[in-house]
C-alpha cells in the first residue's frame, strides 16, 4: 500500500523538452509524463482505454492548437485532460451520434516548480502545493543523478536516512574514514509532515564540508512521502541537496538527487566530477540495499535501535499518522517531538 494525498516526485523538468513525453512506473500504475507544445506539463495515465496499449508508445501532436496524444494502434486521440479527443475510423455520420470526452484515461494533477515535477497520488483534489525548497528560489538544479534500487520504499528511505551506515557504507577519504568517527549530537524537531535535524556546524570529519570554507551551518529536512532536503549555508551562499524517494512499485525505489547551489567553489569543481562524486556515493547505498533484499527475502525479523535509528522509526509512525488522518478525514497530527538524538559515526 501506498500513501495517498500526497505529491510524489515525478521527473526533473529538464528530461521533457516541449512535445516529448516519457513512461514512467509511479506507485505501480504506467504513466505518461508529458510537455504540450505550450510548454505545460501533464500527466495521463499511460494505458489506452480502448485495447490498453502503452499509449506512450505513440507520440504527441498539436491538433486545434492543443496538444494530443495519439495512440499508435488505432489513432484514437486524447486530450491533455485524458478525455478522448477523435477516434479516426468513426464515420462521419458515427462522431456526430457520440460523446468522444466519456471516453477517458484517468489524468493526474502535476506541478512543476524549481525544475521538479510532482504527480498529486489521491482520489481527492489536492489542497496543497507539493513541497518547496528553500533558499534557492524559483532556480533549477545544477545537477542531478537517478538510480533505482531494488527495493520497497521504506528500505530505501531509512537506508538514506541512516546516520550509522555512513562509516561503513560510505568510507572514503573524501568523505569519511574509520578513524574519524565520533561522539555526535543532533537536536531534532517536526516540521510539516516530517521532521529536521535543526541548523549546526557540521562535523568536521568531512573533507568536502572543508572545501566549502568558513562555518557551514546544516539542515536536513525529512518530509512525507519521501523527500530528504539538505541545506548547507555558507555566509551568504548556498548548497542544497534534494533526494526525492519514490516508489516505482512494491520491489522498486527511484532515488533522483538534484544539486542547486550558488556557492563559487562548486562552481569550480567540473560538473562530472561532482556527478562521479554523486554516482559512488548512491552506489554504495544502492549496493548496500540491493545485498540486503538477499537477507530480507528470508522475511527475518527486524531491529530498529536506539538512538542512531530513531529517525527511521519517526518514518513509521509518520506514515501511520498520515494514512490515519486520510482514512478517518481529520487533521494529520505530526508525531515527532523536539528531542536531541545521540549516536557515533
Ligand atoms: S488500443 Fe489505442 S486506439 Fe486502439
Ligand atoms: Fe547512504
Amino acid at each position: 500500500m501506498y500513501l495517498s494525498g500526497l505529491w510524489y516526485f515525478g521527473a526533473l523538468g529538464e528530461q521533457l523538452k516541449p512535445g516529448q513525453h516519457l513512461n514512467i512506473e509511479l506507485l505501480g500504475q504506467p504513466i505518461l509524463l508529458a510537455r504540450g507544445f505550450d510548454g505545460e506539463v501533464f500527466a495521463l495515465r499511460d494505458i489506452c482505454p480502448h485495447r490498453g496499449i502503452l499509449l506512450s508508445t505513440g507520440r504527441l501532436l498539436e491538433k486545434d492548437g492543443q496538444t494530443q496524444v495519439e495512440c499508435p494502434y488505432h489513432g484514437w486521440r486524447f486530450g491533455s485532460d485524458g478525455k478522448c479527443a477523435g477516434i479516426p475510423s468513426l464515420t462521419k455520420q458515427q462522431s456526430l451520434t457520440r460523446d468522444l470526452s466519456k471516453i477517458k484515461t484517468k489524468n493526474f494533477h502535476v506541478c512543476e516548480q524549481q525544475g521538479l515535477i510532482w504527480i498529486y497520488q489521491g482520489d481527492e483534489k489536492p489542497t496543497d502545493k507539493p513541497i518547496w525548497v528553500d533558499l534557492v528560489g524559483a532556480a533549477t538544479p545544477k545537477l542531478s543523478t537517478t538510480t533505482v534500487f531494488n527495493c520497497h520504499v521504506d528500505h530505501a528511505v531509512i537506508g538514506l536516512m541512516d546516520p550509522a551506515h555512513i562509516a561503513y557504507i560510505h568510507r572514503q577519504w573524501w568523505w569519511r574514514t574509520e578513524k574519524s568517527m565520533h561522539e555526535k549530537s543532533k537536536n531534532f524537531g517536526p516540521v510539516e509532515r516530517g521532521f529536521t535535524m535543526l541548523p549546526h556546524t557540521p562535523s568536521s570529519n568531512s573533507f568536502l564540508y572543508r572545501l566549502l570554507g568558513a562555518k557551514p551551518e546544516t539542515e536536513i529536512r525529512f518530509q512525507l512521502p519521501g523527500v530528504r532536503v539538505e541545506y548547507i549555508k555558507i555566509a551568504e551562499k548556498y548548497v542544497v541537496g534534494f533526494t526525492a524517494i519514490t516508489p516505482v512499485n512494491e520491489d522498486k525505489s527511484q532515488i533522483t538527487i538534484a544539486l542547486y547551489w550558488d556557492h563559487p567553489v562548486m562552481s569550480l569543481l567540473p560538473n562530472a566530477l561532482l556527478r562521479k562524486g554523486l554516482d559512488i556515493f548512491v552506489g554504495q547505498d544502492r549496493d548496500a540495499v540491493n545485498a540486503q533484499q538477499k537477507g530480507l527475502a528470508y522475511n527475518p525479523k527486524l531491529m530498529l535501535i536506539h538512538d542512531s535509528d530513531v529517525q527511521a522509526k519517526w518514518y513509521f509512525s509518520l506514515k501511520k499518522a498520515w494514512e490515519l488522518s486520510q482514512k478517518s478525514g481529520t487533521a494529520f497530527q505530526n508525531p515527532v517531538k523536539p528531542k536531541t538524538l545521540e549516536w557515533r559515526s
